[in-house]
């Protein structure tokens, strides 16, 4: 209650929030290789994209995805499935010291760009239960927000108390539970692709119902050959988007590579993207 006495005013209704995507601010392909981690990481693009966050002069909540930082190694240990055997909590250290690594370079980027962005990690603020969100630490995206400073948070892993232990928190899942925390006005998910892809011969669909959900065109190759993601792809995404927009956030997959159009949806307007309409009032 104090908090709200103190800060009443720390969440504007144009409040958007934005997820960087691994799949466009690191080379996701390149995941395997022995290349350094900071090989991957592709700091023209981050900066474009940050610098057309903070041209929109709008409220943010930014997440950055996980990537070739995150996927490879989280799948390599099984972090997904939970506890196994001991060994992997090494997983665990590394991944949470990986995504956390590729964070703080989005974040000197920001920096540079004087947005005052403070990174919030969820694994020492999220507590995950089967593997989904049960508590989120609000009181410090709230308090950083009434200051005027930009709350980072990146997909992660992070304990569960359930059997599993551990679970993975990823980017589009911080996505939804802070959109619907502070009924955020927009959700955008930035990627490497115009958006998202349906039927046999691929289209893009411009605006995505629950009737296209059996429609995504899969992945070429054995899901997506070379790319690892352990948050579910695609469909995940999609199947998130739905429920983003049903809880009155409206919500749009679009390509971070093609200037302008996260600015764009920043401000309000309809860039070339998958589009997840809330219900009609
Ligand atoms: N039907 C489809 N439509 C669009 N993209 C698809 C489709 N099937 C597979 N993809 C792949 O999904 C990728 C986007 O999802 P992905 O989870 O890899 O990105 P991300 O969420 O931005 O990254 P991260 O999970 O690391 O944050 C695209 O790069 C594309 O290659
Ligand atoms: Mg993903």
């Amino acid at each position: 209650l104090l908090e709200f006495i103190i800060y009443p005013k720390g969440v504007s209704k144009g409040m958007k929030v934005v997820k960087l995507g691994g799949s466009v601010i690191t080379n996701k392909k390149a995941a395997g290789s022995r290349k350094g981690v900071k090989a991957r990481f592709l700091p023209g693009v981050a900066r474009r994209l940050l610098k057309e966050i903070r041209d929109s002069k709008q409220q943010i909540i930014l997440i950055t995805g996980a990537g070739s930082f995150g996927h490879v190694l989280a799948d390599r240990h099984g972090l997904k499935e939970g506890y196994r055997e001991d060994r992997q909590w090494d997983g665990y250290c590394r991944v949470s010291r990986d995504v956390r690594r590729l964070n703080l370079m989005v974040l000197d980027e920001a920096l540079r760009l004087m947005m005052r962005p403070v990174s919030i990690p969820p694994s020492v603020s999220v507590l995950q239960a089967e593997g989904k969100i049960h508590y989120l630490d609000e009181g410090v995206f709230r308090r950083y927000l009434a200051q005027g400073l930009m709350p980072v948070t990146f997909g992660d892993v992070a304990l569960d108390m359930g059997a599993r232990r551990f679970s993975i928190c990823g980017g589009d899942a911080l996505a939804l539970h802070l959109a619907q925390l502070f009924r955020a006005e927009r959700a955008i998910f930035v990627s490497d692709i115009d958006g998202i892809k349906v039927g046999e011969r691929p289209a893009l669909a411009r605006e995505f119902t629950a009737a296209e959900l059996g429609r995504i065109t899969p992945p070429r190759g054995a899901a997506g050959k070379g790319v690892a993601d352990v948050t579910g792809g695609i469909a995940a995404k999609a199947r998130l988007a739905l429920e983003l927009a049903a809880s009155g956030t409206e919500t749009v997959v679009l390509n971070g590579r093609k200037g302008g159009r996260l600015l764009s949806a920043l401000k309000g307007g309809e860039p070339v993207g998958t589009w997840f309409r809330r219900p009609p009032a």
